[in-house]
């Protein structure tokens, strides 16, 4: 397959490879993932455990230079609920998740009802690798460089009719090979939904691979959304099924605390979570608290879709 070169963040903001090399080496050497990912910044050793979330004496801290997140961490420090709740527990308990054959039940407002197998489904879509800035309702961010191709020429393939207002998403349901779902954290499967002009926005990826390497179990393999101007829940792992609606659809997070988490989901550093503050971010890897970017920093090219809604309401 082809890939592309192309980011969300201009170059000058990213680390070169060599020194992303030397890094992993770095890492390699001092060998567990919170060591790692703290070395990642660069910071003197004395710094560690210092960490304050203090931002104050950091007001320029919007512009510091995006940095990739080293692959340990990317593939290391996860939230995939169907694999665990902890954040090492994907990494540790999706290793033998199997994903060939994989099928995608497309259904809904769409020409024809199918049941797609993968390499049918994505077969001769071009991939490009996206440079991506992630960041987590949970507070914490990553820059992770993405492998995919974007949703609109998938929505193309799938020729949804003219009633088709949102595009669903779910996640494999089966407890067996999902030892996570045997708990009620939430109500499975998974479900993660975009209004269609959000999913066919040029920055929203459908994701196959990281690093330029096959898509980890940890991360959603065989395919997940990307939506970088999102809290990362929006992101929908290890999907299988698409559904077209006229209506909007109810997703996982909202479903469970709609108090606290919306259907949209854009990252606003004005908008708090009930439980604390979205101004800032940890960027893993790195000391001191950046502050969050209106729609991550994507808002030139994503905030036109928004004009006319209230972010308060419509979080
Ligand atoms: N998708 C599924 N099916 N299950 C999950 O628990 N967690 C979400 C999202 N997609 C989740 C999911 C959350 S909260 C985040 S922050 C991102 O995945 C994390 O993606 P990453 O592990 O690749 O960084």
């Amino acid at each position: 397959m082809i890939i592309k070169r192309s980011t969300g963040i201009v170059s000058s903001e990213i680390t070169d490879e060599k020194l992303y090399t030397n890094r992993r080496q770095f890492m390699k050497q001092t060998g567990s993932l919170a060591l790692a990912s703290l070395a990642a910044g660069f910071l003197p050793s004395t710094t560690l455990g210092c960490q304050t979330g203090a931002d104050a004496a950091n007001p320029a801290s919007a512009l510091l230079p995006d940095e990739l997140t080293p692959w340990e961490a990317v593939t290391g420090y996860n939230n995939f609920y169907e694999f665990g709740t902890g954040k090492e527990d994907p990494a540790r308990n999706a290793q033998g998740f199997v994903t060939i054959p994989w099928e995608v039940k497309v259904s809904g407002e769409v020409e024809e009802e199918k049941t797609w197998d993968f390499e049918e489904l994505v077969g001769g879509l071009e991939v490009e690798e996206r440079i991506y800035r992630m960041r987590c309702v949970e507070g914490w961010s990553m820059v992770i460089p993405w492998n995919g191709f974007p949703l609109a020429s998938l929505i193309t393939r799938l020729k949804p009719t003219s009633k088709a207002n949102f595009i669903e998403f779910k996640t494999l349901h089966d407890a067996d090979r999902m030892p996570g779902q045997k708990r009620a954290v939430l109500d499975w499967p998974y479900t993660e939904a975009l209004r269609m002009d959000e999913a066919n926005h040029p920055l929203t990826l459908m994701v196959t691979g990281v690093y330029g390497k096959t898509l980890p179990p940890q991360n959603g393999a065989p395919i997940r959304l990307i939506i970088p101007w999102k809290y990362g829940f929006k992101g929908i792992k290890s999907i299988v099924s698409i559904r077209f609606t006229q209506k909007q659809p109810l997703n996982t997070w909202r479903a469970s605390i709609p108090g606290e988490y919306g259907f949209y989901a854009n990252v606003n550093p004005e908008v708090d979570h009930p439980r604390w503050s979205q101004a800032t971010e940890r960027r893993i890897g790195e000391f001191r608290r950046r502050d969050t970017l209106m729609f991550n920093g994507y808002a030139d090219e994503v905030a036109s879709l928004y004009s006319g809604l209230d972010l308060r309401k419509n979080y």
